[in-house]
């Protein structure tokens, strides 16, 4: 509770928010068990004492890069939460099964600390977390029944949906994720842009469409950090976010598991889209752990518009 100009008003915590969304328990617990793991992780980007895998620390012990640490302590969480059965990061070669199949349980795959390049410059990174119920890690992105990211910014904050709106939390000064944000909707189209990978290797199509979002006046926001390029995307509600199949790599560079899946459910469940240039990511069957597909997300019409570009390049 604070007090503002005389008002008293509430903060509503994440738990408090998730039972009003007519979920199971179980899933408000594991909501709640993977915001307290990113307490640790941000306490861990923040101190950033622990320098990087293969030197030690002051007791002679291996010292983890941030994004093995990170892996770490969410896989512990999600194991001792008791309601996962499979776990897929994308630190982890093969998925990890936590407990055998049984009623009630959840399967999670998880970018532990996207960006993680971005920590030594000091620019903002998150975790990425994609949600099945039962224990199918390669379902259709559509099929999630939960998706969240934590961005560790100059603030903290999470963005989360169990299917039924698009809520953002910010951490307070007591590590409390109260609610900033609730059903966050984008408009049909905007004038921010974020174009991931190497222009010169855009094919056609893209660069066309590039071109074409430059021409309307459409201004470059990049950072180089998956979470927060999506989350001023989303958060202003116009814009749109690329990274494209390249000349050298057809499937672009983004993890349809751990990256994109759960970004593209967020941003539908806004009122967005997520398009691989030609089907909708979320309708995309899962081929191995390493899936990777282009994609253009954000606002509808932004998407629509890359899918005719590139459509266009096709008919060449
Ligand atoms: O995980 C991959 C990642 O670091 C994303 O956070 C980011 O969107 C992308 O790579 C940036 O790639 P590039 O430097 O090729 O634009
Ligand atoms: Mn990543």
């Amino acid at each position: 509770m604070y007090r503002e100009a005389g008002k008293t008003r509430f903060q509503l915590d994440l738990r408090r928010h998730l039972r009003s969304q007519s979920i199971c328990d179980n899933l408000i617990h594991l909501i709640c068990e993977i915001a307290e793991a990113s307490k640790y992780v941000i306490n861990a980007v923040r101190t950033g004492d622990l320098g990087v895998a293969g030197t030690s620390n002051l007791y002679g012990e291996e010292q983890l890069a941030l994004d093995v640490l990170s892996d770490r302590i969410l896989r512990k969480r999600l194991i001792h939460s008791g309601v996962v059965c499979n776990i897929a990061s994308e630190e982890m070669d093969v998925v990890y099964q936590a407990q055998a199949e049984g009623p009630g349980l959840y399967s999670v795959a998880y970018d532990p600390l996207d960006g993680s390049s971005l920590v030594d410059v000091n620019l903002s990174i998150g975790t990425i977390i994609s949600i099945y119920k039962g224990c199918d890690i390669f379902q259709e992105g559509r099929k999630q029944v939960a998706a969240l990211y934590i961005l560790y910014g100059p603030r903290v904050s999470m963005v989360y949906s169990v299917g039924n709106g698009v809520h953002e939390f910010t951490m307070n000064s007591l590590m409390e994720y109260t609610l900033s944000r609730e059903n966050i909707f984008m408009e049909p189209a905007g004038d921010i842009h974020a174009p991931g990978g190497l222009r010169k290797k855009y094919t056609r199509g893209t660069e066309n469409f590039v071109s074409y979002l430059e021409g309307k006046g459409s201004k470059l926001r990049y950072s180089g950090g998956f979470v927060p390029d999506i989350n001023q995307v989303l958060m202003k509600g116009k814009g749109i976010f690329l990274y494209p199949a390249l000349k050298d790599a057809p499937k672009g560079k983004l993890r349809l598991l751990f990256e994109l899946n759960p970004m593209a459910f967020l941003i539908e469940h806004a009122g967005g889209s997520a398009s691989n240039g030609k089907i909708p990511i979320l309708d995309v069957k899962p081929e191995c752990l390493d899936h990777r597909e282009p994609v253009y997300i954000g606002c509808s019409e932004d998407v629509q518009k890359a899918v005719e570009f590139l459509a266009l390049e096709a008919d060449t």
